[in-house]
């Protein structure tokens, strides 16, 4: 980090610049001093940053960073700016920041255990933890007894690059269950599962990925919210077993990604086991509720599931990426993947433990390091409370909004993230211009969403310095947006 050639007048690394220059762009951003978002298109970007004559010539240094480094910073999305409410990506906390910097520095990828012996052992711990938390694990979090050792008792888990990867694992092992020879065999062309439309597309996707075909999925029955409804699966399931096909799993969003609202994990899970089927929960978003005493009931019944989706990336505060894939069973992780590799994995005889045996990545980042960051600065109370603050405040800006004649809720928000629309103006593509208008003054970054055919405009409170100010000078700047003539 220290090569004296990066050094300029004023005697400081390339490192050092680029640590002053990104304060001063969190504390500008923190303050609202630059746009949430200035969109521009990519030509300027290109040009602005000067991407080719910095391939092809090379000299970047701690003197002529700035010319890289202002425009890159300038134009990126700004998500620690209150006005950022848009998607579902943690506004990253100071610790995930230096657990970054760090691995950047030391790159331990850790598919194996002697290639980051000391990120894998925050791993095994942060990932006992979070089972701790859904009651799949019971004693010291920091056993290290190799799995198949402890007598069982306990689930098991591994951290992925994405809670995408970590539902495509958790079908996998809920395969592998169903159909122990698949894996040699290929995937059965009757087995099915059961999710409902609102499902993430990357559970979707995850169902072609491993050979079943989008028709292996049945639709489950949902309200007008696209809420699950646990009555009418035995309806879906049956009508499946008509059609010749075999159901082995069924997936509950907890929460759904466009509303935010929890699937009735409980009485799903009654449904599961009266029928033997394996129940996983995609809580990539919501399974944090977990934290907080007072948001845990969201997540009731996730002891009777399978497998659990939960990105910490979302509502831990860490950088993009860190999630896990939880399993309650810990044979159940065990059979997902079976692999030669005589290069790589050395068996039991070995010190420590490898997680490449259990996950879809060979080279894997140290994504325990960034939780790990994040609860030693804020401990797990702390992480508690900021779940209850977002979704508390999320729950103020429902109360503040619904209040006002001209704008409407589609229903009272169970998480952080929030619908609604303008009354102001009428039809789906009038929401989405007005979106578009906000986007383009640059004070506020928002997205939308479809339900039930209609659009919203769509909140997702990732921000601890977004207000219910914040909130009342957006109302007002859709008003004015909206009074605006368009074109
Ligand atoms: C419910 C749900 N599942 C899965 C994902 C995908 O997670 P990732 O973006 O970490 O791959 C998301 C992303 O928003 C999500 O909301």
């Amino acid at each position: 980090m220290s090569d004296t050639n990066d050094k300029n007048a004023t005697n400081e690394t390339l490192a050092q610049h680029v640590l002053r220059a990104l304060e001063t762009y969190q504390d500008e951003s923190e303050r609202g001093n630059t746009p949430a978002l200035h969109q521009q298109e990519p030509e300027f970007l290109n040009r602005e940053m000067g991407l080719v004559k910095w391939i092809r010539d090379g000299g970047l240094n701690a003197s002529n960073y700035a010319q890289f480094l202002t425009p890159y910073l300038e134009h990126s999305q700004h998500m620690h700016h209150p006005g950022f409410i848009g998607h579902q990506v943690a506004v990253p906390h100071e610790g995930a920041a230096i657990a970054d910097m760090i691995h950047g520095v030391i790159n331990n990828p850790m598919a194996v255990y002697e290639m980051g012996p000391t990120a894998s052992v925050i791993e095994r711990v942060v990932v006992n933890w979070m089972l701790e938390k859904c009651g799949w694990y019971t004693g010291a979090i920091d056993d290290f007894t190799p799995n198949a050792a402890n007598g069982a008792k306990n689930g098991a888990g591994v951290l992925t690059h994405g809670g995408s990867l970590a539902n495509l694992t958790a079908l996998l092992a809920a395969r592998a269950h169903a159909a122990p020879d698949a894996w040699q065999n290929g995937t059965p062309d009757n087995l099915a599962i059961i999710a409902p439309a609102a499902t993430h597309y990357s559970l979707a996707r995850a169902v072609s990925i491993a050979g079943f075909g989008q028709s292996a999925i049945r639709y489950a029955p949902v309200n007008a919210l696209e809420v699950l409804q646990p009555e009418k699966l035995e309806q879906t399931f049956l009508q499946a077993q008509n059609d010749g096909q075999k159901v082995f799993m069924v997936s509950t969003n907890a929460c759904t990604t466009a509303t935010g609202l929890y699937d009735p994990i409980d009485e799903v899970a009654e449904f599961c086991e009266s029928r033997g089927l394996w129940l996983h929960v995609d809580g990539a978003h919501g399974a944090s509720a977990l934290l907080s005493g007072k948001e845990r009931h969201l997540m009731k019944g996730i002891s009777r599931a399978d497998s659990l989706t939960w990105d910490a990336h979302k509502m831990m505060r860490t950088s993009a990426l860190s999630a896990a894939i939880l399993f309650k069973d810990q044979k159940a992780m065990a059979g997902t993947f079976h692999q030669d590799a005589s290069y790589i994995f050395y068996g039991e005889d070995q010190i420590g433990f490898d997680a490449g045996l259990y996950a879809v990545e060979c080279t894997k980042s140290a994504l325990g390091a960034k939780l790990f960051w994040v609860l030693a600065m804020e401990g797990e109370k702390g992480m508690g409370d900021f779940i209850e603050k977002q979704y508390g405040d999320t729950r103020a800006f429902y109360e503040l909004i619904n209040a006002q004649d001209d704008f409407t809720c589609p229903y009272k928000p169970e998480a952080n993230i929030l619908c609604f629309k303008y009354e102001g103006v009428d039809g789906n593509a009038a929401q989405s211009a007005l979106r578009e208008k906000i986007l383009a003054r640059g004070n506020f970054y928002i997205t939308t969403a479809m339900i039930g055919g209609v659009r919203y405009l769509r909140l997702s409170v990732m921000n601890p310095l977004t207000t219910v100010e914040t909130v009342k000078e957006l109302l007002a700047e859709i008003r004015l947006c909206a009074s605006e003539p368009s074109g």
